[in-house]
């Protein structure tokens, strides 16, 4: 057995788990009255399939007034019954089942709860909202706290295996748990003590509603990250605490939703927080979770056999490829499909109040409607193109029983996946295309690298259906001297098959060029490798150290015409592109355009007057157009026809990815 920590059993409390994998709760919004739906449950019963030891589901609001539109309600009786069929489906699959349950104190908008105020441990501004809370009168503090232990006794009747207490990412008791937002000068503010009282007293409740034996886990910060608030010590010292009151696990993460400190975007490393984990697993003596960027086996077996956590959060990870588990239990882990923490699927889909999906699975959400079945009748299938779109409609044409050729004129698969290998931040993207490969090369896919597609070969191929994934040309944009020889391609530069000067404007601020500002302005300073090695051996002195990290060996600015740059970066990540451009100082001129470009530089028109950026390189981003060029001719030639991705009109790899899976389903 290839992992044997992650595929030991562990007891908590009284539930025995047949493994260390949890996939802790995300709000998926798959339940928009609240009620279950089969949406849900074929989710749920498919992560339990795929061999994941515990499911937590939620949040789940405990009350009316703390939660918000389309999440999992546990806050009347009513909902039992529909949660009752979720938590038989899951443990039909052998898989264990618990609810979080969630109270966001001041996290809640109003317009979520009818126009009523939230109420929270103070009145502090609530910067995720942009509202500030009534602070909880004293008298009604014991009824909220009953509502934890209401929603805890409808669980246990609806099935779960067992709660988990909602302790962290700033929700109501960490709000009370914080000298931030916790003002109070009754017997639950000021000190420590008093400050841990309102949890603790949910945790006792919960513990005595539920009796001995039922598990209770709480979700804890391992650091608040916010400035002033607690840290890892406090955090030590409540779990400690909470273990006398109740707690039979700790999952650990980290951070409030208002820190600026990344949590869950691509440029967290990879098991960046499970030292928050080992800290609480140093204060407690029951099992510890450790969470966030753990989504590959390796790492998961890693941080159990160094005695880090007891068990692994996949969250994401099972999302993006609901066999994780068996997959890695079978000798399989290298037929994976990471999660690659790029959010677009789940987290800005539920800021833009939308069900998650995700980019490496588009079936994800949508497992009852897109359902993958063995073709009744093979056919020959011509593929066009190994980007992201090429290789999943390959993959999937496939995997249902066609025989797939796969053309790609260049000497790599991956498309646009393969710029993102050596950028700050993005290089996870790159495990999207490695997993389609090895999954490509598993179901025995003919790949053809260097060869484009041309007329006779289809015709001499004579296939049954041809998918055109070609992906998309550079625009040149026309501005004078822009066949100049200072002049490169940000696709080109990306790929490392140019180098540039030390002095570089870039014309085009999306992502494409935003992405290309951070590769270069990261040229030259220290790797993490070296870092370690000056700290460790303290060459050099902190402020040195500092310098040395943002400041490389060019200087980057990013020209763009309209008023903002990153558009099509999502929400939930733009800020953390944003803070690394800023970090590096790369200098962002909007409401810009270029007008000419010379031998020394780029004329520029701003709002105030016209200007001249002196560079040694023009980049260019300025977009892209799609690669379609054979595509009429091949409908007149072949039974069945598909344009995808790119080839179809520029966008992401999300759409990419997605419009491949749909024209393998369909074929
Ligand atoms: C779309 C989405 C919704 C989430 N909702 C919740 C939630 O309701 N409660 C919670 O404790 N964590 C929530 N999380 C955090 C996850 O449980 C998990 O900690 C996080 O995704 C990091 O783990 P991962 O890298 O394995 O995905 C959410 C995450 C995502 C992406």
């Amino acid at each position: 057995m290839e992992f044997p920590y992650l595929f030991s059993p562990i007891k908590i409390n009284t539930m025995a788990l047949k493994n260390r994998i949890v996939m802790t709760a995300m709000h998926l919004g798959y339940t928009p009255e609240g009620e279950v739906t089969d949406r849900l449950i074929d989710f749920y019963a498919l992560r339990a399939k795929g061999g994941v030891g515990l499911i937590i589901v939620g949040g789940c609001p405990i009350d009316e007034l703390g939660g918000m539109a389309s999440m999992i309600c546990i806050n009347d009786d009513r909902f039992i019954p529909g949660l009752k069929l979720l938590t038989d489906a899951v443990k039909k699959n052998d898989a264990k089942i618990a609810a979080q349950l969630y109270q966001a104190g001041r996290y809640t908008h109003s317009a979520a709860i009818g126009g009523r105020k939230p109420f929270s441990s103070s009145a502090v501004r609530s910067k995720f909202t942009g509202e500030t809370p009534r602070a909880l009168e004293l008298d009604e503090i014991p009824g909220v706290q009953d509502k934890f232990a209401e929603a805890a006794v409808r669980a246990q009747e609806a099935g779960f295996d067992a709660v988990e207490i909602l302790g962290s990412a700033g929700y109501l008791i960490s709000q009370f748990l914080s000298p931030i937002t916790n003002l109070r000068e009754d017997k639950y503010g000021g000190s420590m003590e008093n400050r841990m009282r309102f949890g603790l007293e949910v945790v006792e409740k919960v513990r005595k509603a539920v009796g001995p034996n039922f598990p209770i886990l709480m979700r804890l910060a391992g650091n608040d990250f916010m400035e002033g608030g607690n840290t890892n010590k406090e955090s030590r010292r409540f779990a400690s605490e909470a273990e006398k009151a109740g707690i039979d696990l700790f999952n650990v993460t980290g951070g409030w939703h208002e820190t600026r400190i990344p949590q869950l975007t691509m440029n967290v490393p990879r098991q960046a927080y499970v030292y928050l984990a080992q800290g609480i697993k140093s204060a407690v003596s029951v099992p510890v979770l450790a969470s966030n960027r753990i989504n590959d086996p390796y790492i998961g077996e890693a941080v159990l056999r160094n005695g880090q956590a007891d068990l692994v959060t996949i969250a994401r990870g099972l999302l993006a490829d609901p066999d994780f588990p068996k997959k890695a239990k079978n000798g399989k882990s290298d037929l994976i499909y990471h999660c690659t923490a790029c959010n677009q699927g789940c987290f800005d889909s539920i800021f833009r109040l939308q069900p998650a999906t995700c980019l490496v699975n588009p079936r994800a959400g949508k497992e009852g409607e897109l359902k993958s079945v063995l073709t009744a009748e093979p056919k020959k299938i011509l593929v066009i193109g190994g980007g992201p779109a090429g290789m999943k409609a390959a993959v999937t044409a496939a995997e249902r029983g066609h025989t797939v050729t796969l053309l790609e004129k260049g000497d790599e698969l991956g498309g646009q996946l393969l710029l993102n290998r050596h950028t700050p931040g993005k290089e996870e993207m790159f495990t999207t295309a490695t997993d389609l490969i090895n999954n490509l090369k598993a179901l025995d896919v003919k790949i053809l690298l260097n060869t484009e597609a041309d007329i006779p070969f289809i015709k001499e191929m004579s296939p049954d259906a041809v998918v055109v994934a070609a992906g998309a040309n550079p625009i040149l944009p026309d501005i004078p001297g822009i066949d100049g020889k200072n002049v490169v391609q940000a696709w080109d530069v990306l790929a490392g098959h140019v180098g540039v000067g030390e002095k570089v404007v870039v014309i085009g601020g999306n992502a494409v060029g935003l992405e290309t500002a951070l590769y270069l302005a990261n040229q030259g300073t220290l790797s993490p490798d070296i870092l370690h090695f000056l700290m460790t051996s303290r060459a050099e002195s902190f402020e040195t150290l500092t310098e040395l990290l943002n400041k490389g060996s060019k200087e980057v600015t990013v020209v763009e015409m309209t008023k903002k740059v990153g558009k099509d970066i999502g929400l939930t990540t733009r800020w953390t592109v944003m803070g690394e451009l800023r970090r590096l100082g790369v200098n962002i001129m909007t409401d810009t355009k270029a007008v000419s470009i010379k031998e020394d530089g780029v004329e520029v028109v701003k709002a105030d007057g016209p200007d001249f950026l002196h560079a040694n390189s023009i980049i260019i981003a300025a977009g892209s157009k799609p690669e379609n060029s054979l595509v009429s001719e091949i409908e007149s030639l072949v039974p069945e026809s598909y344009t995808v991705g790119d080839a179809k009109k520029p966008r992401n790899a999300l759409d990419a990815i997605k419009e491949g899976f749909l024209a393998g389903l369909k074929i």
